[in-house]
Order: C-alpha cells, then sequence, then structure tokens
C-alpha cells in the first residue's frame, strides 16, 4: 500500500473501532492534519481525560501515550513504535532518582511531564512546558524544589521566578544542540526576524529569545504577534501548523547541524502512516501500566491540573 491507502484505511478502521487520533506538533504533516486532537503536552493530557472512544490512537512519544493511559486507564492506548521514545525521559532513571531525592529529604519534586510513569510516581506534582512556570509558583517561595529531569527548563523557572531548585541533570538532545552562533548568524541574515524558543533550549538561547514558550505557546506568539518572520527554536514539526495559522509569514528553523535545514526529533519521527494503520489493524503495541503506577502517578497529574484550573477560574 501507498502512504494514500495507509491513511484511507486508517480513516476506515478509526470509524469502525471507534477510535481516536491524538497527535504533538512534532509528528510529520501528514499525521497532523489526520489527527482528532493536535496539541502541545498539557493540551494533550487534558483531551485525554475525557475521550470515551474505545481506543486512542497516540502519535507522539512513550511519555505522552503513558499519561493518556493514566488520565483514562478504561480506554485502550496505542502507540505506533514502542521505540519512540524521549532523550529527556531516558536522562532520568528511576533508580539513580530514588537516591537524589534521599540526599534532599526536605525538598518537594515537581517533574516536567516528559519523564516515564515511575517518575512520575516519585513526584509531588507534574508541570508541561505551557504551565511550569505557573507550577512552581503555586508553592511558597521558601518552599525547596527538586526540579526534574530537564535543567534547561529548570534553570529558565529558577531565572524567572528567582528561585533556586535543585536541578536533576537532564536534556533533551534536541533543544540542548540548537547553537547560539547558528542563532546568531541567523538573526543576522534576518535582521525582520523575531526569535522564539522552546525552554528545553540552553540558556544562551533563551536569553536571545524575543518569546520562550511551549509549542502552543509559540504558536499563538506567531498567530498573534505584528512581525512577519520567525527564527523557531524547537523541532521541525511545529513550522506546519504555524504555516497553516499565518500563511503569509515566514518561518526559519534553527538547524541542528550546518549540513541541514531542519531540526527533527528522530523519536516522534518513528511514527508514520504504514504504523499508524498497522498499529490500529492488530490493536497493538498497547501501553499497559500496572494499577499501583496508574493511582500513583496519577496524583501529581492531577495535582497539576487542579492548579492550572484554578488559575484559570481566577483569571
Ligand atoms: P510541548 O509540551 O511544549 O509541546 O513540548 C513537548 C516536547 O516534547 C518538547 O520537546
Ligand atoms: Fe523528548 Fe526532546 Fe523529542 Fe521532545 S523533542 S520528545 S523532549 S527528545
Amino acid at each position: 500500500m501507498n502512504n494514500l491507502e495507509y491513511k484511507r484505511e486508517f480513516l476506515k478502521l478509526k470509524k469502525e473501532k471507534n477510535a481516536v487520533l491524538l497527535a504533538h506538533y512534532y509528528q510529520i504533516p501528514e499525521i497532523q492534519d489526520m489527527a482528532d486532537y493536535i496539541g502541545d503536552s498539557l493540551g494533550l493530557a487534558k483531551t485525554a481525560v475525557d475521550i470515551e472512544a474505545d481506543i486512542i490512537v497516540f502519535a507522539g512519544v512513550h511519555f505522552m501515550a503513558e499519561t493518556a493511559k493514566i488520565l483514562n486507564p478504561g480506554t485502550k492506548v496505542l502507540l505506533p513504535d514502542l521505540e519512540a521514545g524521549c532523550s529527556l525521559a531516558a536522562s532520568c532513571p528511576p533508580v539513580d532518582f530514588k537516591k537524589f531525592k534521599k540526599l534532599h529529604p526536605d525538598h518537594i519534586v515537581i517533574s516536567y511531564i516528559n519523564c516515564s510513569a515511575a517518575i512520575k510516581t516519585l513526584s509531588d506534582v507534574i508541570c508541561t512546558s505551557g504551565n511550569a512556570v505557573q507550577i512552581v509558583e503555586s508553592f511558597p517561595k521558601n518552599q525547596k524544589i527538586i526540579f526534574a529531569p530537564d535543567k534547561n527548563l529548570g534553570g529558565y523557572i529558577n531565572r524567572f521566578t528567582g528561585r533556586n531548585m535543585v536541578l536533576w541533570d537532564g536534556i533533551c538532545e534536541v533543544h540542548d544542540i540548537l547553537s547560539t552562533e547558528m542563532i546568531i548568524k541567523l538573526k543576522i541574515e534576518h535582521k525582520d526576524a523575531k526569535l522564539i524558543a522552546h525552554p528545553e533550549c540552553k540558556a544562551p538561547v533563551l536569553e536571545l529569545a524575543d518569546f520562550v514558550g511551549s509549542t502552543t505557546g509559540m504558536l499563538n506568539f506567531t498567530k498573534n504577534d505584528e512581525s512577519k518572520k520567525y527564527i523557531v527554536a524547537t523541532e521541525t514539526g511545529i513550522i506546519h501548523q504555524m504555516k497553516k495559522k499565518s500563511p503569509n509569514k515566514e518561518f526559519i528553523v534553527v538547524p541542528s547541524d550546518e549540513t541541514c535545514s531542519c531540526n527533527d526529533c528522530p523519536y516522534m519521527k518513528m511514527n508514520t502512516l504504514k504504523k499508524l494503520y498497522l498499529c490500529l489493524k492488530n490493536e497493538t503495541p498497547e501501553i499497559n501500566l500496572a494499577d499501583d503506577v496508574i493511582n500513583n502517578a496519577l496524583k501529581p497529574i492531577e495535582k497539576m491540573l487542579d492548579i492550572s484550573m484554578k488559575h484559570k477560574l481566577v483569571k
């Protein structure tokens, strides 16, 4: 079958099996365009809570599909490729993190959603790039906090809020690789462009940015801002939505190295139309988690959703 046929067959099966397709912005454009819901980690998590379908096909990476399962344990959750992991989640092994926690017994743990279910069970509250500052700021200034696993996001929040959270030494290989040299070169070439960056980028990159935010935050910024050109320091997939929302604007991705003009997440890009079709046809690979993991990982995620909701009501 070719891609068009995989797409047609997938959509047919989706109807027959009462399935829903959730996709992250870093997926290939063809998958983004087929999705019932597309969003950042926060949006995807919120959406997963209320889904009433029999099957969720998750076009994203493993920790995202796990989060959907934790939030909606009664629904079968499929991930087209089980190898679609995340370098950031992998940089925080639970055994080592348990030891790290013991070194800081009077600290609470705030974990970025890009971590395994096992790390979530060791956390007091979860945050995403879309609400990290808000979650941290919901605690008193004198609260001692461990922030895991992304030291770039944690460092950004420390600078933004004037806190001194203890940071786990993890990074996302896709964002951490983006260099200030490359960005300065692009800024010189495109003097009329604004720089927008994901908070998983290194501190010097974030210092240069006109806007720092989640994928949804960046997308909304480019839609509502008056500029016509943007240098985008994140994964290439988001450009598809930016162009759809603002067809007359120009978007330049900060490349991961001199030899290419893109910055792809190798894990996000493991999902293909063929794998999407096969996983729904065979109903595998499925995300399965033990009940105690679901229960213990759910608490810090629910706490995050509670804090997000309270904030919305106050606004
Ligand atoms: P967002 O929640 O901002 O979409 O980020 C997810 C992610 O994996 C970034 O690398
Ligand atoms: Fe993980 Fe980085 Fe890929 Fe996001 S871009 S899924 S943080 S490896």
